[in-house]
């Protein structure tokens, strides 16, 4: 295995592991909010700091991007880490939350971890290497437009009031044409069901370079398309449409006439 991933796979288990440990004492976690609908635990915290941990062992000149320490480091190298992907899921023990860890290197994605620790799911890429579900080879699906395609969203719960209308539009046109749409509450994961081929399609605004980056990675070697709204390439931006390339395509004609202009890009 290629040793940026395996540091990367060495971090997310380990993350994942002590999120899956702490599922059992639910009750007795302190919960600070960082903002509407925004929550934050010591096990979000602690995971970071594992992750971090590991990663500054092999590689400790290499700079880190961590969704709660921020950024550190001046290297071309970066790690991007989402430490607990669907906190709100994870809370409430609803078991759909994920660790992402991105390595991206001079400005392109490198290496994509993200792990799922209720199933015990890993999924990997490493760029020019084809993606991977617990070490065989995954590809998106072969769904040929939008008639009869499973679609995922994320819900605009944090979402400028102005931009809850547009998006129920958007939704409104989606769950017309498709054979329905899912809002699973991982980010990270998923992307990866869509570079997996479990769902054909995926879009969301407002998310963060830790919510995509590992994931973005995964679909493109899983030989999908992720781009923005206005159908410029992916680069770690918050407004996000992905899919086989035949549904990309159909979902950016869908969905367009109702993006607004603050959300295209
Ligand atoms: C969230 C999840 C969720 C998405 C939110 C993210 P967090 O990440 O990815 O699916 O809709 O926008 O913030 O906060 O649980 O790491
Ligand atoms: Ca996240
Ligand atoms: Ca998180």
């Amino acid at each position: 295995m290629q040793p940026l991933l395996t540091i990367g796979v060495r971090a997310a288990r380990r993350a994942g592991d002590l999120i899956a440990r702490s599922l059992t004492h639910l009750d007795s976690l302190k919960i600070d909010t960082k903002g509407r609908n925004d929550f934050v635990t010591d096990v979000d915290r602690k995971a970071e700091a594992e992750i971090i941990a590991i990663i500054r062992k092999s590689y400790p000149a290499h700079a880190v991007l961590g969704e709660e320490s921020g950024r550190s480091g001046t290297s071309e190298t970066l790690w991007i880490v989402d430490p607990l992907d669907g906190t709100t899921n994870f809370l409430h023990g609803f078991p759909q939350f994920a660790v992402s860890i991105a390595v991206e290197h001079k400005g392109r994605l490198e290496c994509a971890v993200v792990y799922d620790p209720m199933r015990q799911e890993l999924y990997t890429a490493v760029r020019g290497g084809g993606a991977q579900l617990d070490g065989k080879r995954i590809r998106v699906s072969s769904q040929r437009g939008l008639e009869g395609a499973l679609i995922g969203t994320g819900f605009p719960y944090r979402m400028a009031p102005e931009h809850v209308d547009p998006y129920l539009a958007m939704l409104k046109a989606v769950m017309a044409v498709t054979a329905g749409v899912r809002r699973p509450g991982s980010a990270s994961l998923d992307l990866a069901y869509v570079a997996a081929g479990r769902t054909d399609g995926f879009f969301e605004f407002n998310l963060k370079p830790w919510d995509t980056a590992a994931g973005a990675l995964l679909i493109r070697e899983a030989g999908g398309r992720i781009g923005t709204p206005s159908g410029a390439d992916y680069a770690l931006g918050p407004n996000v449409v992905a899919g086989n390339p035949k549904v990309y395509a159909a979902l950016l004609e869908t969905l367009g006439p109702h993006v607004p202009a603050d959300l295209r890009d």
